[in-house]
């Protein structure tokens, strides 16, 4: 039988955070950070060992709930399962070289590079996106927009992706080589992350039933809210998306002093108006701020914890901190790559 080898990329955030679930606008970057699953067609269920786990993911074609599923990762697998529903099982392998759960969408990267290896239809990137990002919902019971899933899906070597979440297009922005992409793991654990992102997901929804689509909606609209809470979840949401925009021609134009000012904004309306900083987000990112040579840092993803994005000169953050950290490029989206030939 045909030996089936999918990768499938991690993602970092450069902006545009908590603007996806109301189909705005968003700038991440697929990395060079992967996940693999290799291995035979066939069978009646799907079988991968991990070796991050020793206990592997056996998950029926017929899998019913996929948040039932152990252990935990293999929620993610039956997820796509339950979303594909392939005529046939697969036996195999799954590896990565993206940290786990480390805030750069190793989710992501095992539902997309699972789908693939399964057979999922890799030249529809949009449907193909949506269908993990179901699997992601599924899996984890949380209402995530679909950033993570098409990044990965659409990555593009030397380049963020500027992507409209509604229409789902996606246009592809070089990243200057004078400038380095540095995620930082702040180290906490983001707990909250499940339940306090589906009540801001719920807040974005009060906003557009007062005051219509926030995609569609410009910055000052939100005065017309009257619950103060929800006007400041909106008010993130409609300044990010016009940051988003500002952000990706700053990019292309080569202005990074303008794309750090732009992240420095992000991470204070992600932390004033949309509460989903932490004081430790908040201290990394100012001593990063601080750093000679870096022109920007916010939080990435979905806060709470996890980690902080820095835009920086080459080489200013090396070695810097006792943090974990990654300097990163953007790298290619999610492909079905030749088996190794035998011998
Ligand atoms: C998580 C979700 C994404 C997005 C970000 C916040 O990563 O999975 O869909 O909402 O949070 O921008």
């Amino acid at each position: 039988m045909d030996e089936v080898r999918a990768v499938a990329p991690g993602r970092v955030n450069l902006i545009g955070d908590h603007t996806d679930h109301t189909g705005g606008l968003v700038l991440p970057m697929a990395v060079e950070l992967a996940t693999t699953v290799e291995g035979v067609r066939g069978g009646d269920r799907v079988v991968l060992r991990s070796d991050h786990d020793p206990d592997p993911a056996v998950v029926p074609l017929d899998v019913g709930d996929p948040a039932a599923v152990a252990p935990g990762w293999a929620r993610y697998v039956a997820g796509v399962v339950a979303e594909l529903r392939p005529p046939v099982g697969f036996e195999g392998t799954v590896s990565t070289t993206l940290p786990i759960g480390g805030g750069l969408s190793s989710s992501a990267a095992l539902e997309v590079a699972v789908a693939l290896a399964l057979g999922a239809d890799g030249a529809d990137p949009r449907a193909l996106a949506r269908l993990a990002q179901r699997a992601e919902q599924r899996a984890s019971g949380v209402p995530c927009g679909i950033m993570d899933q098409l990044a990965s899906v659409a990555g593009r070597a030397g380049h963020a992706l500027l992507i409209d979440c509604h229409s789902l297009d996606v246009v592809p922005v070089p990243l200057p080589a004078r400038a380095e992409v540095v995620v930082v793991d702040s180290g906490q654990a983001r707990a909250l992350a499940g339940s306090a992102y589906a009540e801001r997901a719920a807040q974005c929804r009060a906003a557009e039933a007062a005051i219509g689509p926030l995609r569609r909606a410009a910055p000052g609209a939100e005065a017309a809210i009257a619950d103060p809470v929800v006007r400041a979840r909106a008010r993130h949401v409609l300044t990010e998306n016009t940051r988003v925009r500002a952000t990706a021609e700053a990019l292309a134009a080569g202005d990074l002093a303008l794309v750090g000012a732009a992240m420095a904004e992000s991470h204070a309306s992600l932390r004033d108006d949309f509460g989903v900083s932490t004081p430790v987000l908040d201290a990394l990112v100012s001593r990063l701020a601080a750093t000679p040579g870096v022109h920007g840092a916010r939080l990435t993803g979905a806060g709470f914890g996890g980690c902080v994005v820095a835009l920086a000169d080459p080489g200013a953050l090396a070695g810097w901190g006792p943090e974990r950290s990654w300097s990163l490029r953007p790298g290619p989206g999610a492909r079905c790559v030749p088996a190794i030939p035998p011998g």
